[in-house]
């Protein structure tokens, strides 16, 4: 864990008065199901003859379902119908939701489970802040679904990240403003989100630091020490 500013206790002990709420990106942070859409876009990419791989797949993170389609699809989007993408779209969610099928609560990592429960002892309120209009039927697999404070959701947005859309609305939820509330991301377009909408933002990849994240974690439960 890094803080940005040189001053760290200074800095530290003002922002543990400051931060009352956390927001969680969902997809590559509480938990692994990042790899299930590589892994299904990748089956989707390799059946209509595209390229895919881990760096294209990277640009993917917290863009909407039909945003990562066109990307993707890159110069061939134009060939498509917006009935082809629909339906492209909804092959790549079939495989995917084949896979969190599989998903149990044991797939929430002893850690994150650890980080969520000491965050809830400190009074920190929780929310998971994700475009994907999957996170209702994950946080269901994952035994969460009754565990957060607030949830906004890719169901309930109209801009995918990096607008701050889905981050405002999980703090109006929690009815704390952005300055009082961390976001946390793997993704560059997550942080960017985050800083558009004035939250302090924590990294949990390389990516997300390089697109200007307060704090770098290289692990979630670094998160108890900036609050
Ligand atoms: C998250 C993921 C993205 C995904 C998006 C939509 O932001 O990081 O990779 O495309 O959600 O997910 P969905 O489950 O609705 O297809
Ligand atoms: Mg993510």
């Amino acid at each position: 864990m890094r803080e940005r500013n040189a001053d760290d206790r200074k800095t530290g002990a003002k922002l543990r008065t400051q931060i009352r709420a956390v927001i969680f990106d969902l997809d590559g942070v509480l938990c692994h199901t990042d790899e299930y859409h590589y892994q299904a876009w990748r089956k989707l990419a390799q059946r209509i003859g595209l390229p895919f791989d881990r760096k294209i797949n990277s640009r993917l993170r917290g863009i909407s379902r039909m945003d990562s389609l066109n990307i993707i699809l890159g110069e061939k989007a134009g060939c498509y119908t917006a009935e082809e993408k629909r339906q492209l779209a909804e092959e790549k969610n079939q495989i995917y939701r084949k896979m969190l099928r599989q998903m149990t609560p044991q797939d929430l990592s002893r850690e994150v489970k650890e980080t969520l429960n000491a965050l809830r002892a400190k009074g920190i309120k929780q929310a998971v802040g994700s475009s994907s209009r999957n996170t209702g039927f994950i946080l269901e697999r994952l035994g969460l679904a009754d565990f957060f404070d607030a949830v906004a959701d890719g169901t309930e947005i109209t801009h995918s990240k990096p607008d701050p859309e889905v981050f405002l609305l999980a703090a109006k939820k929690l009815e704390v403003p952005p300055s009082q509330a961390l976001v946390v991301e793997d993704a560059a377009a997550g942080i960017k989100a985050a800083r558009a909408g004035g939250f302090h933002s924590a990294a949990v990849s390389e990516e997300a630091r390089s697109a200007g994240a307060d704090y770098f974690l290289e692990k979630i439960s670094d998160v108890l020490y900036i609050l």
